[in-house]
Order: C-alpha cells, then structure tokens, then sequence
C-alpha cells in the first residue's frame, strides 16, 4: 500500500505530491437523496453522474477502448493532427483546465504536443481515480505543475492561482461530455465556464456528430457488454451504498438513438413487474418500465458553435475527422 493511503477508510490522501488540491466532494447523502427522487419521478431517472465510482470509472476506460465506441481514437487521433494549429492558439505557457478529466489520458496529447504546458488542473468527482490519474501526470510531466479539484464539475468551482500566472487559460472538455447535458443546461454550464475561464480564456471542446443512427447505436451497445456493465453498476451502487433492495438481474441494459432528440439514451429496464426498497420506501417497476440514466446529444457543426455562442463564447474554429464522425471546437470567451 503507497504510504499516501489512509489505512483508515483507504482513501489516498492527495496533497503530498500535487501542486493544489481541493476536495469538494459531494457528501455521499446526496446519492441517497437523488437516488430516492429518481425513483419517486415519471419517468424514473439517475443522474449520470453516480456511474463514476472506482468501479464504474473503470469500466468507463475500457468502453473508450472498444471497437464500436470510435469516440475516444478518433478524437486522439484529431488532437494529435491538429497539434501546430492548437499551439498557435493557446500560446506559451498555458494553464490546461480540464472538465471531467476521468483517466486524463487525452491531454497528454497536449501536455506532451504544445508548447510548454505551464500548469494542469484536473477536476472530477471520482476521487480515487483523479488523485492516482494526477499522480502519475506530476512524475510523467516534472516541469508542469499539476493540480486536482475533486467536484461535481457543474458545480462553481473558482480557479487556483496556479492556473493564473503564466500563460492562457485553456479549459478542455473532450469526450463529448457536454453531450450529457440537455443542450440548455449545456448553455448553462457554458456560461458558467466563461466566467471560470475568465476574459482572455478559451475552451477546447470534444463534440460528438450527429450521424447514421447504426453507427450510434453501436457504440452504445458493444458486443463484449462493458457499456451494459457500466450502466449496471449503477445498480451495484445503490445496493452496496444506499441499501437498496433489488436483483440487478432482473434490469438489462438499453441504449438507443432517439432521431426527435438528436440524442442516445441509456435506460436500466425491468423485466418483470417488481418491487425495489429503498429508504423505507416501495417504488413498483412495470415489466419493461426503465430508468433512464443518461442521454448523449450529438451535435451539427453549426449547432453547436450556435449553442457557444448564446452563452458568451465565440466560436471560433471547428474541425472534423475525415469520416466526419466527431468534432474538436475552439471557443474563445467573448468580451465587449
Ligand atoms: N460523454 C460520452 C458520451 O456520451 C461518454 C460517455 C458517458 C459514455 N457515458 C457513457 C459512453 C456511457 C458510453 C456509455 O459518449
């Protein structure tokens, strides 16, 4: 065990090796609270955002690693390409802010291609997984001072003075996250981020296309089952933490392209007419009633840049894969 281990609880304490940490973890009475309310609602929801424990993090790496969910390579692949015109954009020294950093593999692409990377913030709500991602960053990247905020990253979240003193602010937000907001509360987030990035910042945003709906919905479908994991385990999640009485067997996982919505969404089905407790409370399931768990918005070029500029950014520059299945936006925030 690393000595930085609380034996305690085994949760890795962070501030030793990182340049700022700040934890604003959501108290686990939330999941409690939401999880109830999700239940109590018509249609019955989850917000995405109890996928990512360790487990569910995890899994959520080895999706980006399968065949059918093309996201993740080809956005590796166009960051990598655009390399030259991103360092022209960003200048010396930028301060990388990212949204939802997960495993922080992408913005290596960045921390290794641009030129020099003066700080790196990444902020997540999986508090293992961000602390043992930003730890191996800080002794693969010395020269760059590297620093977590554990946090619902919607919520206000205020820049550390790392991120201010040399270069630009860059925030990042790949992986077509913003997708799994509704395109208003996606405004709202944005508007949000260009008060957080501050006037001279810009955003480097992963926006997934929308497309022909077969190639979508196997993305959301492997073959090997890990997406139906991932979905499952939120499952796991409410038994093992909040109590909940239920058998995950008797949920399946579903996702499907909604062509009105321009969006994917990710359902738990019950297969049998049931029962789950929870908190003291009964909530009855139909045979083929669902919890909707997420949605994924996929976007036109125009659309989005559209949706950026409503909530105060310019959108100044969009590329393409050449098979036109994701997009990379720079967004710089729009000053008067
Ligand atoms: N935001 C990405 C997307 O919607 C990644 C993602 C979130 C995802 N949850 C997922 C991918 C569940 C597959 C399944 O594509």
């Amino acid at each position: 065990m690393p000595k930085s281990i609380d034996a305690k609880n085994n949760r890795p304490q962070a501030a030793d090796t990182l340049a700022f940490f700040q934890d604003l973890e959501p108290p686990a009475n939330d999941f409690l609270q939401d999880a109830v309310n999700g239940l109590s609602a018509t249609p019955k929801n989850m917000s995405p955002k109890y996928f990512y424990d360790q487990k569910g993090s995890q899994l959520f790496d080895a999706i980006c690693d399968t065949q059918e969910y093309y996201v993740t390579r080809t956005e590796i692949d166009l960051l990598k390409s655009l390399i030259p015109t991103l360092n022209k954009l960003a200048g010396p020294n930028a301060a990388i802010v990212e949204y939802g950093s997960g495993a922080s593999v992408k913005v290596r692409t960045l921390l290794e291609g641009l030129d020099h990377v003066s700080s790196y913030l990444a902020i997540d709500i999986s508090r293992t997984h961000l602390i043992n991602a930003c730890r191996v960053l800080a002794d693969d990247y010395p020269d760059i001072a590297i620093g977590a905020i554990c946090a619902d990253f919607t919520a206000p979240i205020v820049l550390p003075p790392m991120s201010r003193e040399k270069g630009n602010v860059v925030g990042f937000l790949p992986g077509s996250t913003i997708g799994n907001f509704a395109p208003k509360e996606a405004g709202a987030f944005l508007a949000r981020a260009a008060k957080m990035l501050g006037k001279d910042g810009s955003l480097l945003m992963g926006v997934d296309l929308k497309k022909d709906p077969a190639i979508l919905n196997a993305a959301y479908n492997d073959k090997q089952g890990i997406t139906a994991a991932f979905n499952l385990n939120l499952l796991t999640r409410m038994r093992g933490e909040l109590g909940a009485k239920l058998d995950q067997n008797t949920f399946c996982h579903k996702a499907f392209y909604n062509d009105d919505q321009g969006r994917i969404e990710m359902h738990l089905q019950s297969e049998t007419d049931q029962t789950v407790h929870l908190d003291g409370q009964e909530f009855t399931f139909s045979a083929g009633e669902t919890i909707h768990t997420e949605n994924s918005y996929k976007y036109g070029l125009e659309e989005f840049a559209a949706l950026a500029e409503t909530a105060g950014f310019r959108a100044k520059h969009s590329w393409t894969d050449p098979e036109g299945l994701f997009s990379l936006h720079w967004l710089e925030v729009h000053t008067e």
